[in-house]
């Protein structure tokens, strides 16, 4: 299954992610794409991705005869505050050249000469967007533009930076990719932005977040009528209301339920009690 983008590009509506893998990283995207996973998101970020490994893994697919063309790659833009010493660019760089540079060691990193999606991480204002961020999210746009990348995106953004990126933006994202709390109606606000746009909303941490789900007795009714474990119940009712989930699941079974999260479908008021479940 794959979800359109408002250009007319098609993302799968499953990704795998890649953070915290260490030096299994290699070998679990190998093990995801085998399984079925055909999205990987990645970010050029030493602290918490190998981004590097992800490359590995893709060598050794292709070896295998999976095609570049077959996979959906995402990876991000990580400014000098989310990364320690071990930057891919030049930090001292002006902002545009960091992106350029980043960028480019990305490129290398995957072995490929395009990617389907190019995030920004995150913005440099903790509230609105400053200068940086606009030269940045221009950077970005330039990229885009080249044809390098098939779509753009933004990473931990607010419902206040969002509409303020889609107002004044030359180019809005196509994709927002957020940490989900069900707390907060599962990111409403921004999620009712990305509606609105047509902008493909990824939901992350979706069981690591919202450990009070997991212990809701109608979630644990739900998921006993269908026969399926509780992280599929919150994997499916993502997909149902329109979001693109993550998840990075080290296990090759849980890899099998996670994928198999659309095999069925929960009805209108079985979504209804899980959306308002923290409100
Ligand atoms: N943009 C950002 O700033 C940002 C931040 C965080 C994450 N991300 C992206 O999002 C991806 C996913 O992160 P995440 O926080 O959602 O996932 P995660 O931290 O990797 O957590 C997934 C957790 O859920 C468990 N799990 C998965 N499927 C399960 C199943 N079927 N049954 C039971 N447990 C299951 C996993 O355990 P097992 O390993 O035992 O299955 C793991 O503990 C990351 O890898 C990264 O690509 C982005």
């Amino acid at each position: 299954m794959a979800i359109t983008a408002y250009n007319g590009i098609a993302i799968p509506s499953f990704m795998y992610g890649t953070a915290w893998k260490k030096e299994a990283t290699a070998s679990l995207v190998q093990l995801a794409v085998t399984s079925g996973f055909t999205a990987i998101d990645t970010a050029n970020q030493l602290i918490h991705y190998q981004e590097a490994l992800v490359g590995e893994a893709l060598l050794a697919l292709a070896n295998q005869g999976f095609k570049r063309e077959s996979l959906f790659l995402q990876t991000k833009f990580t400014s000098v505050d989310g990364q320690d010493h071990r930057t891919p660019y030049d930090a001292k760089a002006d902002l545009t050249t960091q992106v350029n540079q980043s960028f480019q060691s990305s490129l290398a990193h995957l072995h490929t000469d395009y990617l389907d999606s190019y995030v920004l991480h995150g913005s440099y204002s903790r509230r609105g967007l400053g200068q940086a961020d606009w030269e940045v999210w221009a950077a970005i746009e330039s990229l885009y533009d080249s044809g390098k990348t098939k779509m753009i995106g933004i990473s931990n953004v607010s419902a206040e930076q969002l509409s303020s990126l889609c107002a004044k933006a030359r180019q809005k994202p196509m994709v927002v990719q957020n940490r989900c709390y069900a707390a907060f109606g599962w990111d409403k606000e921004v999620r009712e932005i990305c509606k609105t746009q047509n902008i493909i909303y990824q939901g992350f941490s979706l069981l690591t977040a919202n450990r009070e789900v997991f212990v809701d007795p109608a979630v644990r009714a739900i998921a006993a009528k269908y026969g399926t474990g509780l992280a599929q119940i919150v994997f499916r009712f993502a997909m149902q209301i329109g979001m693109l989930p993550l998840t990075g699941t080290t296990n090759p079974q849980h890899m099998k339920d996670d994928l198999a999260a659309d095999q069925f479908t929960l009805s209108p008021d079985e979504l209804h009690a899980i959306e308002t479940i923290g409100l």
